[in-house]
């Protein structure tokens, strides 16, 4: 591979740095590197590979001569900027839910769907993170038994909605340790030793009473596993886990596919482990897959109340295969 001009838009936030750790560490092969924020960000600087970095302010001017821009600075941000940048002739991975759903824009899990990559028109898009660790795991069940319907909860990590959630996350926790009234400003409630059904913490809900997480859920899945016949219902939820996303997933498929089956597809799979012994209480946590870049599966087992599902526990670290890493495994693909 020759090396690249690269740059990271939002390279101050959560999955920013992410985003400089995988390519730090997985020796992506820069020519240079430029780290875009916001103009609150001007002045600051940021280390990569030892060189300390200024950062500079996102415009429209930002890509000239750069090959490749990993966006991770919101929406809106992206909705703006990417196409200045696929203008200047450098190729977008965009983590942010703006193009994801343009029927012009590749939505990629390497694991799954890696050709799909090559239709790209200069923008790319990663998918959310809930989704990518899910479909994951379901790629090889529905190959082997075809999936007809999957029921998914999750348990998502605070750090997937940004830097200032994690603060109030610790901010609330302490509050409420000394008997302190929390103060919620980023979620709706508190979200300290507490559970919220609605991601994101604001305008969450549509019209037919899911959110628009969840609506990715299901939206997503059927795009990049290419079959809008694999049926998806979700329910998301924001609990106050650091890093790592968790998810209780219910798969139905067309053939019966017996938990020992389901074990051995899965322990076959490039890049997923399956953590999951009952008799050892062996099964996947957050903690376990913060900082790694595996997926992890537990708690398989054969649904007692349908002739052919799988029930499952998947857990990733949500910045990392969730966000950074799937972008820079893109970028390592282009
Ligand atoms: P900044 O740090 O300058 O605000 P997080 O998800 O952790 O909150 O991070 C969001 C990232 O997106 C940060 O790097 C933030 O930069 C960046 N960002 C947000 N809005 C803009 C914008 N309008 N232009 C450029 N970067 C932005």
């Amino acid at each position: 591979m020759s090396s690249k001009h690269v740059a990271v838009a939002g390279a101050t936030g959560v999955v920013g740095q992410q985003m400089l750790r995988v390519l730090e560490d997985r020796n992506f092969p820069i020519a240079s590197i430029k780290l875009l924020a916001s103009a609150r960000s001007a002045g600051k600087k940021l280390t990569f590979r030892g060189e300390e970095l200024p950062i500079e302010v996102l415009g429209e001017d930002s890509f000239k001569g750069m090959d490749i821009a990993l966006f991770s600075a919101g929406g809106d941000t992206s909705e703006k900027f990417a196409p200045f940048a696929a203008k200047a002739g450098c190729v977008v991975v965009d983590n942010s839910s703006a193009w994801r759903m343009d029927p012009e824009v590749p939505l990629v899990v390497p694991e799954v769907n890696p050709d799909a990559i090559k239709a790209h028109k200069g923008i790319i898009a990663n998918p959310n993170c809930s989704t990518i660790q899910m479909v994951q795991v379901l790629q090889p069940l529905h190959v082997a038994a075809t999936i007809k319907r999957v029921v998914v909860s999750t348990y998502q990590a605070v750090s997937g909605a940004g830097s200032a959630a994690l603060n109030e996350l610790m901010a609330q926790t302490e509050s409420a340790l000394k008997g302190e009234a929390p103060e919620c400003s980023v979620f709706p409630t508190q979200i300290a030793f507490n559970c919220i059904p609605q991601i994101p913490h604001s305008n969450a809900f549509i019209d037919n009473g899911y959110s628009t997480e969840e609506m990715k859920m299901v939206n997503e899945t059927k795009k990049i596993m290419g079959d809008d016949s694999i049926m998806v219902t979700a329910t998301t939820v924001r609990v106050p886990v650091h890093t790592g996303h968790s998810e209780s997933v219910n798969v139905e498929t067309l053939t019966k596919l017996s938990a020992a089956q389901v074990r051995e597809l899965l322990e076959k799979t490039e890049n997923i482990i399956v953590m999951d012994d009952p008799s050892k209480d062996l099964f996947p946590t957050a903690i376990d897959a913060a900082g790694k870049y595996d997926t992890y599966v537990g708690r398989i087992r054969e649904d007692i109340s349908h002739p052919s599902a799988i029930d499952m526990w998947i857990v990733s670290d949500n910045l990392l295969k969730g966000a950074a890493l799937n972008a820079v495994q893109i970028a390592e693909m282009l």
